[in-house]
C-alpha cells in the first residue's frame, strides 16, 4: 500500500508574516485558492495575531472568506491567545494552531510572555475552540534549537507536547524556527515525543537555513512521521528570530516524495504553477527550485544549446 504523507502548506502564514511590502487582500486570496486547487491538504492561511505584531496577517478573516471551502482543503490558523482564539472562532476557521517558543527568550521576543503564561492561556484557548467544535493543535517554536539561547534540552520539548496532550490537542509540530535542526536531532526528538507522548501525531516544520531542510525531512521519514510543513516557492522566516529565512520548499517538497513512491494528492504542475505566481507578486527570486527546473523528466530540445567544439 503507498504511504499517504500529508504536507501542509505554510507559505500565507510563515511567508507572508515577513513581506514588508503589504501583500493585497484579493492577491492572497487568489494564491491560496490557486494552492487549493492544487489539492493541498491543508493550508495555514493566515495568523489571529495582533496586527500590530504583525500588520501583514491583518486581513486573516477576510483573507478566509475568500477562500474556496467546497474541496475539502483544510484552513488553519495560528492563535496566540484567546483573542486570537474568539476572531478564528468568529472566522469559521477550520482548525487552531497555537503556538509558543521551546526557549524563554524567542516566546518573550514573539508573544511577549513566558512558557509557562502561555501554556495557561491555552486553557482559555481550548475553551473557546472546544464551544466552537474547532479542532487544536500544537505548535512548538525553536524546538530543535534558538538563536538566542542555543540548545534547547529534549525534555523540554517533551513537557510541552505533555501538557499540550493534557490540553486535549489532536496534534503538535515541532518548528525548527531558523533551521537548527539536523538528522540525529530530528531523530532523538521524534523518539523522545513517541517514547512520552504517543498519543500525539507528530509534524515536522522546517526552515532551510542552512541547506538541509530536506535532508531532515528524510529523517522524519525514516522515524515514521507522516505530516510536513512547508512554504511555496520556499518562502518563509519568522520577525521576531535573529537570522530567520525560507521554510523548507513545498514544490521540492512534494517533487520528492512523489519521486520516492509517496501519495500527497498533490498535483505538482499546479503547484508549481502558484510558486511561480507568487514569485511573481513577491517580486524577487524565491528559493524554490523545481518550480525553475522543472520535474526530472521534462526535457529539452538539444537544438536549445551550443555543441562544444575544438
Ligand atoms: N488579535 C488581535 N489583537 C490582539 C490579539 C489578537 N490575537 N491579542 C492581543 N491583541 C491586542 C489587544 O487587544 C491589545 O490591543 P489594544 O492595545 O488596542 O487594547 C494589544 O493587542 C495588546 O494586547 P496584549 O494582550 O497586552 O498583548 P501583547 O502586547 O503582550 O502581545 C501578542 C502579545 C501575542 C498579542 C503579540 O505579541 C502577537 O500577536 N505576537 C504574534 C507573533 C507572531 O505572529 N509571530 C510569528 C509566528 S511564529
Ligand atoms: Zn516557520
Amino acid at each position: 500500500m503507498t504511504r499517504r504523507i500529508i504536507v501542509t502548506e505554510v507559505g500565507p502564514r510563515d511567508g507572508f508574516q515577513i513581506e514588508r511590502e503589504f501583500i493585497p487582500t484579493a492577491t492572497k486570496i487568489e494564491l491560496i485558492n490557486q494552492l487549493v486547487e492544487a489539492g493541498v491538504p491543508i493550508i495555514e492561511f493566515s495568523s489571529f495575531v495582533s496586527p500590530r505584531a504583525v500588520p501583514q496577517l491583518a486581513d486573516a478573516a477576510e483573507v478566509l472568506a475568500g477562500l474556496d471551502r467546497s474541496t475539502g482543503t483544510k484552513c488553519a490558523a495560528l492563535v496566540p491567545n484567546a483573542k486570537g482564539a474568539e476572531r478564528a472562532a468568529a472566522a469559521g476557521v477550520d482548525e487552531i494552531r497555537v503556538f509558543l517558543s521551546a526557549s524563554e527568550t524567542h516566546n518573550q521576543k514573539n508573544v511577549n510572555r513566558g512558557i509557562e503564561a502561555s501554556l495557561e492561556g491555552f486553557e482559555e484557548v481550548m475553551r473557546i475552540a472546544n464551544d466552537a467544535g474547532i479542532p487544536v493543535e500544537g505548535a512548538i517554536a525553536t524546538a530543535f534549537g534558538c538563536p538566542f539561547e542555543g540548545d534547547v534540552p529534549v525534555e523540554q520539548v517533551g513537557h510541552i507536547a505533555r501538557r499540550f496532550r493534557d490540553l486535549g490537542m489532536k496534534g503538535l509540530s515541532l518548528g525548527d524556527t531558523t533551521g537548527m535542526a539536523t538528522p540525529p536531532l530530528v531523530v532523538e526528538r521524534c523518539r523522545h515525543l513517541r517514547e512520552h507522548v504517543p498519543e500525539l501525531p507528530i509534524a515536522l516544520h522546517f526552515h532551510n537555513t542552512r541547506g538541509i531542510g530536506l535532508v531532515n525531512v528524510m529523517a522524519g521519514l525514516a522515524e515514521g512521521v507522516d505530516i510536513y510543513e512547508a512554504s511555496f516557492a520556499g518562502l518563509g522566516g519568522c520577525p521576531f528570530a535573529a537570522g530567520a529565512t525560507g521554510n523548507i520548499c513545498t514544490e521540492d517538497l512534494v517533487y520528492m516524495l512523489h519521486e520516492m513512491g509517496f501519495e500527497t494528492g498533490i498535483d505538482l504542475d499546479k503547484l508549481c504553477a502558484a510558486a511561480r505566481r507568487v514569485e511573481e507578486v513577491i517580486g524577487r527570486t524565491l528559493p524554490g527550485q523545481v518550480m525553475k527546473a522543472g520535474p526530472r523528466l521534462r526535457l529539452h530540445s538539444p537544438d536549445e544549446v551550443a555543441t562544444a567544439a575544438g
